[in-house]
């Protein structure tokens, strides 16, 4: 027998489940470093008009996919065209494979503020020589020290993991809305006084002039790429996560208003974000430690806190819970998608999917948490577990679905469907002009600037990873 479908209680609680989704790892440590990498305020200003073009388009149409169903991502795709059931299918396969690892990492923030709240602020920055690709260098060695051990980290992974099927366990309103509607208010006041500390650093304008000024010669197709690439992972999208979100949504809740609430909040975050993480460094550190992956908030971060002296400890923990509270609520929609997803498949009740899925990520997590470690020799193309499973769904499977889900919307189910679902609660607040821009505008973006768009991203993310891209000139 399956349960009865759980809802959203309303608008509030829809757009703090989809913004607890949206604002996770990729705003606080992905983005920070994306910015400073390519150019600073150039990055900002392309990532913003995508956001508002392209990701606002696929957004509404995830959603709306959601809502018109009733059915999370397989039965969505199906119900709408037996043919396209295998894009379900795919979709599906995301989350189950981001949910292991991003727990993972989600296990290595619960340690550092576990460790700064006990006053273990020190050791987190703690320094030794150590033989790199350059040579024997002052490397900090906490990280990698913590990741090498065998069992510790996973204690952690556990740790994470646990209390995301915890909270999924309550399901939709009481577990995922609930959570969402205190962590989230919580994470704002949070990044808001760290944001705001940050900019009274000495020094700390300069980080800001760096952050914000556009510098124009960093301009290039490697740019809008990796705004695209930021922006997908960000917003939640090509994942299922917001099909299924928005399966939970009651047909009175305004579709467009929400997605435009849950941008700013997804946005607004990752600015702050910038600020938090660019700006101390700035101040307190050099931009040499700004390094792709989890380098900068593991490695770089502490450092800066210890420089803070005593602030350091109580900022550090903050900071840490920020991205606590930001990692959860990701791996919460995470969660509650795979399980949704076999809900729906299989009418299995709450209770016992929790437990398959739990078990399922389990397994699949152990790899990546000793793949840093004790497994660190064992690579795929060259990555180790986590890093591969990160490239294989970011960088390949969902620009792919993405792409497909265009044209699924574009050319089969048409966009109409699409709009006349967005209109449905939107109780004639839109005037003529506003809704004919709105929807021109929409059909425009699905049906031909995002698929060729995706191509391009999908195209130069894989040759980027084979470190193809200097034979066309496009390497930075
Ligand atoms: N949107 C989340 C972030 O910015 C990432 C995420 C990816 C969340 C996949 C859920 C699933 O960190």
């Amino acid at each position: 027998m399956s349960e009865k479908r759980g809802s959203f209680s309303g608008k509030l609680g829809f757009v703090m489940a989809a913004a607890g989704s949206a604002v996770g790892l990729g705003n606080i440590w992905r983005f920070p470093y994306l910015a400073a990498e390519h150019g600073g305020g150039i990055f900002l200003l392309v990532y913003l008009i995508l956001v508002l073009t392209f990701g606002y388009a696929l957004m509404k149409a995830e959603i709306a996919l959601g809502r018109k169903t009733g059915l999370s991502v397989i039965g969505a795709f199906k119900k709408l065209d037996q043919r396209w059931s295998f894009l379900g299918l795919l979709a599906a396969l995301v989350p189950v494979l981001i949910l292991p690892y991003y727990s993972v990492i989600g296990g290595w923030v619960c340690k550092y503020f576990f460790t700064f709240v006990s006053g273990g602020m020190p050791q987190t920055a703690e320094m030794a020589m150590v033989m790199t690709n350059d040579g024997l260098k002052e490397t900090p060695v906490f990280f990698s020290n913590f990741t090498a051990d065998p069992i510790e980290p996973l204690g952690w992974f556990l740790l994470f993991i646990g209390l995301t099927a915890l909270v999924v366990l309550f399901g939709v309103d009481k577990g995922v809305e609930k959570v969402s509607k205190i962590m989230m208010p919580i994470l704002i006041v949070l990044a808001l006084s760290i944001a705001v500390y940050s900019l009274f650093l000495p020094g700390a304008m300069d980080g800001l002039a760096y952050y914000l000024i556009p510098d124009f010669s960093q301009f290039s197709a490697t740019t809008v790429l990796a705004a695209m690439g930021q922006m997908f992972y960000s917003m939640s999208l090509a994942m299922g996560i917001m099909i299924t979100y928005g399966s939970y949504m009651k047909k009175d809740v305004n579709l467009e208003s929400s997605v435009k609430q849950i941008e700013m909040f997804d946005t607004g975050i990752a600015f702050m974000a910038g600020i938090m993480v660019i700006l101390p460094i700035f101040s307190f550190g050099n931009l040499e430690t700004i390094s792709p992956g989890p380098g900068l908030m593991f490695n770089a971060l502490p450092l800066v806190f210890n420089n803070m002296g005593v602030a350091g400890h109580f900022i550090g923990a903050l900071f840490f819970l920020l991205v606590l509270f930001a990692a959860l609520t990701s791996s919460i929609s995470l969660m509650e998608t795979v399980v949704s997803i076999f809900m729906d498949k299989f009418g299995w009740g709450r209770k016992l999917t929790c437990g398959v899925v739990f078990v399922i990520s389990l397994v699949l997590g152990v790899p990546s948490s000793l793949g840093n470690g004790v497994w660190k020799d064992f690579t795929i193309l060259g990555m180790d577990f986590l890093t591969f499973f990160d490239f294989m769904t970011n960088s390949v499977m969902m620009p792919l679905v993405a792409l497909l889900t265009c044209v699924f919307i574009g050319f089969i189910i048409k966009p109409e469907s699409i709009i006349e679902e967005a209109r449905i609660g939107q109780n004639g607040k839109v005037g003529a002009f506003g809704r004919f821009r709105q929807e021109t505008m929409f059909r425009a973006m699905i049906k031909y600037i995002a698929p060729v768009c995706i191509v391009l991203i999908l195209l130069f993310s894989v040759m980027d990873a084979f470190n193809l891209l200097q034979y066309v000139g496009l390497s930075v």
